[in-house]
C-alpha cells in the first residue's frame, strides 16, 4: 500500500462581506447575540457566483500552490451539500472549468464532515495504487438554502470554498480516519428536495413545505459536543500519540462555545483549536478546508507538524482525520 500526502491546499470566498449588523437590518438579531452565542462576526455570501465557480477558484489555489497542473489530476471529488444542479454533479462543472481532462468526478454528501468523507474516499483511491493525484474540495453556497427569514438559522451561516490536492507519497501525509454516521438523528437538521409530484402519486402525499435550512439548534449541540471530543479521542488512540504531541486540532468552524467545549474535554491548550470562524460562520463542507489553507499560507505549519480535521453535520455525521504535514 501507498501512501498520501497533501500536496497542496487552496480557499476562495465570495468578496461580500455581511456584518452582524447588516443582518440585524433584515431579521430581529443584534451583533450581540450573534457573536455572544456562536463568535460569528461575518460572513461571505455570494452576489452571482454559484457553488462550482467557488470550487474551481479553490481548486486552482490548491493546483498551484502544489505545483500541480490540472491535466494530471485523476479525480475530483467535491463535498457538497448545495450543488449547482441534481445533475451534472459539480465536480463535473468543476473538471470542465479546470481543463483537468482525464480526471473522474464525482460529488458526495455527508453536509458538514463532507470534506473529510472526501479525504477518506480520495486517500483509499491513492493507497490502493488506483490514483496519484486526487482533488478533494469542499464548497458551498448556504446561502442558497438558508431561510432568510428565520434568525435562529440564517445568522450561522457563509458561502465559500477550500480545496486540498491528495497525492501519492513514501511518506504518510494522511494517516487515521474516521468517519461516521447517525442516520436516526437525522431529522434535527435537515434541508428537503423536491417532493413526489408524478401523475401516479396520490394527492394527499406529504411535502415538506420548504427547501430550506431547519435545524434544531440544542439538538445539534449536543451531538457536536460529544461526537468532536470522542472523535479526536479516538484518532490519538489510533495514533498512539496525546493531545500533547498535536500542533493544531482544525474543527469545522459551527460555534466557538462548541470548539471550546470540545478542548476543555480533552483537557487541551485551546489556543491549539484553530478558530475562523468569526470571519466566515459556518460553511459547511467548506470549512475545514478554508481554514487548514489559512494555517498553511500563514507559514504555521512546519514539516512533519501533527493535525487532526475534525467535523460533524448533518446527516447527522462525524468525522476525523489524522494528517503530518510534509512541505
Ligand atoms: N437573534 C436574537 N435572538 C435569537 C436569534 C437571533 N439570531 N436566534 C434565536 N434567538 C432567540 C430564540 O428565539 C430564543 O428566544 P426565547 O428564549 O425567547 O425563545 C433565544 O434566542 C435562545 O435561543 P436558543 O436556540 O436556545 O439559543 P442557543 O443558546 O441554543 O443558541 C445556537 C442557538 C447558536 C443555534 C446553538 O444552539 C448552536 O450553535 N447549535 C449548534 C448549531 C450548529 O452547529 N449547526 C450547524 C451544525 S451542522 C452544519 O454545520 C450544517
Amino acid at each position: 500500500m501507498g501512501e498520501v500526502y497533501i500536496s497542496g491546499t487552496g480557499r476562495y470566498v465570495p468578496e461580500n462581506i455581511v456584518t452582524n449588523d447588516d443582518l440585524a437590518k433584515i431579521v430581529d438579531t443584534s451583533d450581540e447575540w450573534i457573536s455572544s452565542r456562536s463568535g460569528i462576526k461575518e460572513r461571505r455570501i455570494t452576489s452571482g457566483e454559484n457553488t462550482s465557480d467557488l470550487a474551481v477558484k479553490a481548486a486552482k489555489n490548491a493546483l498551484e500552490n502544489a505545483g500541480v497542473s490540472a491535466e494530471k489530476v485523476d479525480l475530483i471529488i467535491v463535498a457538497t451539500v448545495t450543488p449547482d444542479m441534481f445533475t451534472p454533479a459539480t465536480a463535473c462543472l468543476v473538471q470542465s472549468k479546470l481543463g483537468a481532462k482525464k480526471a473522474a468526478a464525482f460529488d458526495i454528501n455527508a453536509a458538514c464532515t463532507g470534506f473529510i468523507y472526501g479525504i477518506s474516499v480520495g486517500t483509499q483511491f491513492i493507497k490502493t495504487g488506483v490514483y496519484n493525484h486526487v482533488l478533494v474540495i469542499g464548497a458551498e453556497t448556504l446561502s442558497k438554502i438558508v431561510n432568510w427569514q428565520d434568525r435562529s438559522t440564517c445568522v450561522l451561516f457563509g458561502d465559500g470554498a477550500g480545496a486540498v490536492l491528495l497525492s501519492s507519497s513514501k511518506v504518510r501525509g494522511v494517516g487515521s480516519i474516521l468517519i461516521a454516521a447517525d442516520g436516526e438523528k437525522g431529522e434535527v437538521l435537515q434541508s428537503h428536495a423536491l417532493p413526489i409530484n408524478n401523475p401516479y402519486a396520490p394527492d394527499n402525499i406529504e411535502h415538506p413545505g420548504h427547501n430550506h435550512i431547519v435545524m434544531d439548534g440544542r439538538e445539534v449541540f449536543k451531538f457536536a459536543t460529544s461526537v468532536m471530543a470522542e472523535s479526536v479521542e479516538e484518532i490519538l488512540k489510533r495514533e498512539n500519540l496525546t493531545m500533547d504531541d498535536i500542533q493544531y486540532v482544525i474543527p469545522h468552524q459551527a460555534n466557538v462555545r462548541i470548539i471550546d467545549y470540545a478542548a476543555k474535554k480533552l483537557s487541551a491548550d485551546p489556543s491549539k483549536f484553530y478558530v475562523n470562524l468569526d470571519k466566515y460562520g459556518n460553511t459547511s463542507s467548506a470549512s475545514i478546508p478554508i481554514a487548514l489553507d489559512e494555517i498553511n499560507r500563514k507559514g504555521l505549519l512546519s514539516n512533519g507538524d501533527k493535525l487532526i480535521i475534525v467535523g460533524f453535520g448533518g446527516g447527522l455525521t462525524n468525522g476525523a482525520a489524522f494528517l503530518q504535514w510534509q512541505k
